[in-house]
């Protein structure tokens, strides 16, 4: 680790610093102050994930290292800045909630900064960009503390907003981590794979939450996990459904109804199918027994085979022929 890193480590600290000053000791922060508790994020919350407010001005964060005398190079490659047509630089962050993400020593290595008021034509979450010391494909956000409880838990639970791992966690299931909106990568892998063998997904539970999670189980396909699905009621985000339904139903979701992905796929699938329709029953049949094809148990498989057979009026013979044919093609 160089002293560059060094030096961007301490100015992201020093911003994260002025950033939390302002939103809980300032004027200027009372109106996201106002949103964080509007949305039910305690104090406690705040001042555990060292959250902030950026206030719209430019020139703030700016000033404050010129002062601090840091070299323009050094600025630049900050990430805290971005560039007009003149190649002036100015603050990357205004008028957003801040949100430091973490190291897995716990070092703050970038932001990701949340619009207080829905406005058109401006991205709800704008991260930092890809700097000496931040690598999206490399980070988790929260694992440094959720380390701890991936261990105890022997599970890690992937989310899909920060704002889910952070309620998550001071709801008691702190063994949660969100990837920086992409699927993760080999090397998020290899770092969980260190921690645990099981990845327990819980997305949103609206339309595209669904859909992700989907995607999601038919990407991970590193034979160092397990999967399991949990699925939030309602349309709501784990954000959500902490703020209604409390904390405690949370953790029992958390604990009790982890879905094989299996069973998730079979429910996604009777909900996007008509099975009243033969080439839905043809793509649904197709679509399941690539899924059962990876089930290694012999019990496992008769039962989803016993289902889909039931479901679709066919013999769980041809259906085991089918099996076969596919455990060929893919040998
Ligand atoms: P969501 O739209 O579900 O946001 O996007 P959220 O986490 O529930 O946020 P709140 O509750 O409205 O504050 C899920 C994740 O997708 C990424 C963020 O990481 C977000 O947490 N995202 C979303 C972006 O990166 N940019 C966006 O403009 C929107
Ligand atoms: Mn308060
Ligand atoms: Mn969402
Ligand atoms: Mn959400
Ligand atoms: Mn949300």
């Amino acid at each position: 680790e160089n002293s560059d890193s060094r030096i961007l480590m301490q100015m992201y600290q020093d911003a994260a610093k002025l950033y939390s000053h302002i939103l809980t000791k300032t004027e200027n922060g009372n109106n996201a102050l106002k949103y964080l508790h509007d949305r039910n994020t305690t104090d406690d919350l705040i001042s555990d994930f060292d959250l902030g407010y950026a206030p719209n001005d430019s020139n703030l964060l700016l000033q404050f290292f010129k002062d601090r005398s840091i070299d323009e190079s050094t600025l630049r490659k900050s990430g805290l800045f971005a560039e007009n047509d003149q190649g002036e630089m100015f603050d990357r962050f205004r008028d957003r909630m801040m949100i430091p993400i973490k190291d897995e020593n716990g070092r703050i290595i970038a932001f990701s900064g949340r619009i207080l008021n829905k406005e058109k034509g401006v991205a709800k979450y704008m991260n930092s960009p890809e700097t000496p010391i931040f690598s999206k494909s490399k980070t988790l956000f929260n694992l440094n503390l959720a380390k701890r409880g991936i261990r105890e838990e022997k599970n890690v639970i992937l989310f899909e907003g920060f704002m889910d791992v952070m309620s998550a966690y001071k709801a008691g299931v702190t063994n949660g981590v969100a990837s920086m909106g992409t699927s993760l990568t080999d090397q998020q892998l290899y770092t969980l794979s260190r921690l645990t063998n099981q990845i327990n997904v819980c997305y949103d539970g609206d339309d595209p939450g669904v859909e992700a999670t989907y995607r999601a189980l038919t990407q991970l396909n590193d034979d160092r996990f397990n999967y399991g699905v949990i699925s939030i009621p309602d349309q709501k985000d784990p954000d959500e459904y902490i703020r209604s339904e409390g904390a405690e139903k949370f953790q029992q979701l958390t604990k009790s109804a982890v879905l094989t992905p299996i069973s998730f796929i079979l429910r996604y699938f009777r909900r996007n199918y008509n099975l009243d329709n033969e080439h839905d029953q043809l793509e649904f049949l197709n679509k399941t027994l690539q899924e059962i094809v990876k089930l290694k148990s012999p019990v496992e498989i008769d039962m989803y085979v016993g289902q889909i057979a039931d479901e679709l009026n066919v013999s769980t013979d041809s259906i085991h022929k089918e099996l076969e044919n596919l455990r060929r093609k893919n040998a």
